[in-house]
């Protein structure tokens, strides 16, 4: 720590993020470089015009600094023409910003998780190319003009729509998050993950383009008198098929073809998924190719044996799938190194499956004291919301969590306080408040504090 600098705090990003392979080995040594190169190159440019450095001003560097005194070849030269890249691309320089899959967390990349980089991510649409991916058998990229979707059961015209049908049909757009029922399960025993990419990076925040499904069975002349819940069914090799109530299927379901502005991406559907807003993401079925009504839930493997939730006394929970309240500090976060005291931006995303987030408040004591965080428009319902508040480090450890409260009133819970109920061995749904250790050397951490 450069003591009595008066500047803003500085942080080097998670080691997956930004540093390359060599350097993430070692956060406590590039700390030690990245001083001693910033304070050398200072020295290096006051010495250059004659001057000497006032003890602690490094904050006055720019005045002797190569970047600004030496033109770069951008400012003199010819740039890049118009569509080099006809699809566009982020810059080189951030090329450590990835989804990626922990290591020997699936024995096969096929049925596996790539993580978002949240930690990386600002405001509340996570971008297409970073959003999480999920799947129980390999992704496809189908061909759109061979795809169908058939609606069928409980209806009194059943039909095949292409894709044509169904884009011309009307349509909505609306933002939501999706998250694994399983995001965060490597937690419930103890720490287990060191980033926030890898704790929380199954859940990703889109706008979704589609229609509505009830659009659909109105237009199949669905049986309101027998009808009581609706089939999900993909059409990848995994059989994904879930059951959805019938009220929430008229609801705010939609049959989506859009993800941010343009078509999915295969790896989240292509060329039509299924939007359950608040609802787990495996009932998300992607690749939809079958809609059917009926009468009774189905009981499909992936709600009788897996996405199930353990309860006291040998018994478990069938068919919970909204997404509690859960909100997560994404900068500073584990893996992420302070370099000074001073001020930093505390920053996270809150979300609830029932609503809208209320409230958001962030301590710095390990839950003494709390403070209330801003919370960032929009404040959308079932979607991410971004919140950030103040916060000085004067230079010693500190427990770093935020607390989320949506507007049915619940709110977020401490890790013991789910323990008491599903054991340390569950896997789903773990929404509890998440601790990050700031270490006097300004290293982050994963804790679990209670
Ligand atoms: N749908 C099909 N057809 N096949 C799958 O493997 N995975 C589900 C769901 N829909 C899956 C699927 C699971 S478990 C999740 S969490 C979400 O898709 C993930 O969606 P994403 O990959 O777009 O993030």
């Amino acid at each position: 720590m450069s003591s009595g600098v008066k500047k803003s705090g500085r942080l080097i990003k998670a080691p997956e993020n930004f540093l390359a392979a060599q350097d993430a080995k070692a956060p406590a040594l590039m700390r030690r470089k990245f001083l001693a190169a910033s304070a050398s190159t200072a020295a290096a440019s006051l010495a250059a015009l004659g001057l000497s450095a006032p003890k602690n001003a490094l904050a006055s560097v720019g005045e002797g600094d190569p970047n600004i005194l030496n033109l770069p070849a951008h400012t003199t030269g010819l740039g890049m023409p118009v569509a080099a890249n006809p699809y566009g691309m982020p810059s080189q320089y951030e090329k450590g910003l990835q989804r990626r899959e922990s290591p020997g967390l699936t024995r096969v990349s096929a049925a596996s998780v790539a993580f978002t980089p949240l930690q990386g991510t600002f405001g509340i649409i996570t971008p297409s190319g970073l959003h999480f991916e999920r799947h129980h058998q390999g992704w496809w990229d189908i061909d759109p003009s061979k795809h169908r979707l058939m609606v069928m059961g409980l209806v009194k015209n059943p039909k095949v729509y292409t894709m044509d049908d169904i884009m011309r049909l009307p349509s909505v757009s609306r933002i939501h998050f999706i998250e694994c029922g399983a995001n965060t399960a490597m937690e419930w025993g103890n720490v287990a993950v060191p980033t926030v990419q890898y704790s929380h990076g199954m859940v990703s925040c889109s706008e979704f383009t589609g229609v509505p499904l009830s659009v659909l069975l109105e237009d199949c002349g669905i049986d309101r008198k027998a009808a009581r819940y609706v089939l999900a069914e993909g059409a990848d090799g995994s059989s994904m098929t879930r059951t959805i109530a019938l009220d929430r299927a008229l609801d705010d379901v939609i049959v989506a073809y859009g993800m941010n502005g343009e078509m999915l991406r295969p790896e989240n559907g292509y060329p039509l998924r299924l939007v359950v807003p608040g609802i787990q993401g495996v009932s998300w079925v992607k690749w939809l190719r079958r809609i059917e009504v009926g009468d009774m839930k189905w009981a499909a493997k992936d709600e009788s044996i897996h996405y199930i939730d353990l309860m006291p006394g040998g018994l478990h929970r069938q068919y919970t799938g909204i997404q509690e309240a859960k909100s997560v500090i994404t900068t500073p976060s584990g893996g992420q190194t302070l370099l000074d005291k001073g001020f930093y931006n505390i920053s996270g995303l809150a979300w609830s499956g029932r609503g809208k987030i209320k409230r958001v408040d962030v301590s710095v004591d390990g839950g003494r004291n709390w403070r209330t965080a801003r919370l960032e428009t929009p404040v959308l319902s079932k979607a991410f919301t971004r919140f950030n508040i103040d916060w000085v480090w004067n230079g010693g450890p500190a427990i770093l969590q935020s607390r989320a409260q949506d507007d049915t009133g619940y709110i977020q819970p401490k890790i013991n306080q789910l323990r008491a109920v599903r054991g340390t061995r569950s896997i789903y749904h773990q929404n509890a408040i998440q601790s990050w250790r700031v270490a006097d050397n300004g290293e982050v951490s994963n804790v679990q504090i209670y």
